[in-house]
């Protein structure tokens, strides 16, 4: 068992008979409490993916925060978790006759046009689809960390090193931002093991659950299992991270999307290393992480 999962669990122990026993002066083992991820930005409280999303997060105090990349029709590299623009933007009335208005028809320069602010509130209006790097900048402005989410990589075609790219010439690949600023991540396992592959020293995450027994192939290549918080549960923590991967070090857990305090205490009571959250703030209230 993982030294978190095993310190939660002689917490609840070292609770339990202390209630029953109390002994002066005893101290209960402390767990470190998870860290919490802005998901797409603080994005119950920011139009998702956007700047102002990046500085709620950092207003609130966040270190962490996770977006999705994607590509235009020329090939520029933007923040957007969708593949069509209509739930997030007002393209349907700047552009009426593009249905069904994806992102890989559209160009950079179009598609800085948009309001991505608008749809969530008033005060948001004007807000604009980032590229990757205008938000990369303003994460560093923040002295943010981020994790990096490779979008539908199907679609992109050399997508991973395009993004590494970005991130270089960002300086975001410099020792101090790939030693616990950055970590890349996606649902597709090849562009996982591509990113790996370029630049073997970022961090990487795998989003999904794979069995117990397909592990030992993800640990050469991701130093996350990033479930959904639906499909978590102790013995499964506790069994990736019996698992070293590519940089030495036990596999980590972050698990998604979570926006409540009870769900929030449950997978930190199963040792996960990182809980992704709509309202951070109520998951640290949670857990006491940040
Ligand atoms: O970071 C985890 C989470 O973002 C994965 O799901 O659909 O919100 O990108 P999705
Ligand atoms: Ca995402």
């Amino acid at each position: 068992m993982h030294a978190r999962a095993v310190a939660a669990t002689t917490t609840a122990l070292l609770g339990t008979v202390a209630a029953v026993f109390p002994v002066p002066g005893a101290v209960a083992a402390e767990a470190d409490p998870p860290l919490v991820i802005a998901h797409r930005g603080a994005s119950a409280y920011a139009p998702e993916n956007t700047l102002a999303a990046v500085d709620k997060a950092a207003q609130l105090g966040f270190r962490w925060v996770e977006n999705d990349v994607q590509r235009t029709k020329d090939g520029e590299l933007v923040v957007i978790h969708d593949d069509s623009l209509a739930r997030t933007t007002n393209v349907e009335e700047v552009f009426p006759g593009r249905a069904p208005w994806k992102v890989k028809d559209f160009t950079a320069a179009e598609i800085a046009r948009l309001d991505a602010g608008s749809w969530f509130g008033s005060a948001y209006a004007g807000a604009r689809v980032p590229t990757l790097q205008q938000y990369v900048r303003r994460v560093d402005h923040h002295h943010q960390k981020l994790l990096l989410e490779i979008k539908n990589p199907q679609l992109y075609p050399g997508i991973e090193k395009q993004t590494l790219k970005v991130l270089s010439n960002e300086g975001w690949l410099d020792r101090p931002h790939v030693a616990g600023r950055l970590i890349v991540q996606s649902f597709s396992a090849d562009s996982v093991r591509t990113v790996h592959e370029l630049k073997p020293a970022v961090k990487t995450g795998f989003l999904g659950t794979p069995s117990v027994a397909e592990l030992p192939e993800y640990a050469d290549f991701t130093d996350q299992i990033n479930p959904s918080y639906r499909t978590v549960s102790l013995g499964y923590v506790s069994a990736v991270q019996a698992f070293t991967g590519p940089h030495g070090r036990p596999l980590e857990v972050f698990t998604w999307t979570v926006d409540d305090a009870a769900t929030a205490e449950r997978v930190a009571g199963y040792g996960v290393d990182g809980i992704i959250s709509n309202k951070p703030d109520v998951v640290r209230a949670a857990v006491d992480g940040g």
